[in-house]
């Protein structure tokens, strides 16, 4: 694993975005998975800077997304496809056929799940996958015990998650309780790995993770036997790592 700590979270976001951005530059055509979360917001701030200065084009680029609640449609506001639009696609140079999330809509959702997984392996596999990490250690809704062969699946959330997301919703009984969430063996499949955290409240979960025992209460410790991973963190989240 390569580590970088960076002073601040303009910094963190700024390695981030570069490290994207470098990817693109030297194959224009890379297929980028992407995630939601407070973690990666400065991360795509900073590529859309880089756009409008002429630095990266996101023309060629395919995107595959994560995760997406069961249930809420593209427009709805704490949809993640939503998120993902306002937040970085929006102000890239991409159209909508060049972006994937999982449907959480869909009539089918089982059928969803192997539609999703098939169009990453079409489109050649994830070269950069983007990840953050819950306050539990999980990566996309990899909720604890999930098993690590899993692809995309219909995920069923945890209290701690739940109340997690809370924020974002008027009351917890809004909170969806189900999600569509890329599997650990579907993101142990992208070429490389980009982890991001930034803040206090996460130094515990990531020297639990990078530094503890593999295992699947844990999901995100699995990137510990990725063969190019590279974590970035703000010097707080990197603060029990010494
Ligand atoms: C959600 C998402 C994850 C994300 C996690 C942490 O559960 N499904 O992909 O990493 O939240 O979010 P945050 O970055 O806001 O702490």
């Amino acid at each position: 694993m390569h580590w970088i700590v960076c002073p601040d979270q303009k910094s963190q976001a700024q390695a981030c975005a570069a490290i994207i951005a470098a990817q693109v530059l030297q194959k224009p055509t890379s297929v980028l998975g992407f995630a939601t979360g407070s973690s990666p917001l400065r991360t795509y701030a900073e590529l859309i800077e880089l756009k409008k200065r002429g630095v990266v084009s996101f023309s060629q680029v395919r995107t595959f997304n994560l995760d997406e609640y069961v249930g809420l449609p593209c427009d709805h506001p704490q949809s993640y496809c939503k998120f993902m639009w306002d937040n970085l696609f929006a102000g890239m140079d991409m159209g909508k056929d060049q972006a994937r999330l999982p449907n959480g809509m869909a009539a089918d959702l089982e059928a969803e799940c192997c539609d999703y997984e098939r169009a990453i392996e079409d489109a050649g596999g994830i070269d950069l996958q983007l990840l953050g990490i819950g306050h539990d250690g999980h990566i996309a809704f990899n909720e604890p015990g999930t098993e690590f062969s899993r692809f995309t699946h219909i995920e069923t959330l945890n209290e701690l998650t739940i109340e997690a997301n809370q924020r974002f919703f008027a009351k917890r009984e809004d909170v969806p309780k189900h999600a569509l969430s890329m599997g650990v063996g579907s993101i142990m499949r992208a070429r490389r790995i980009l982890m991001t955290a930034y803040g206090k409240d996460k130094a515990k979960i990531i020297r639990e993770a990078f530094l503890g025992p593999v295992t699947p209460q844990l999901s995100a410790s699995i990137l510990q036997f990725h063969s190019d991973c590279t974590i970035v963190l703000d010097r707080d989240a990197a603060s029990a790592l010494a």
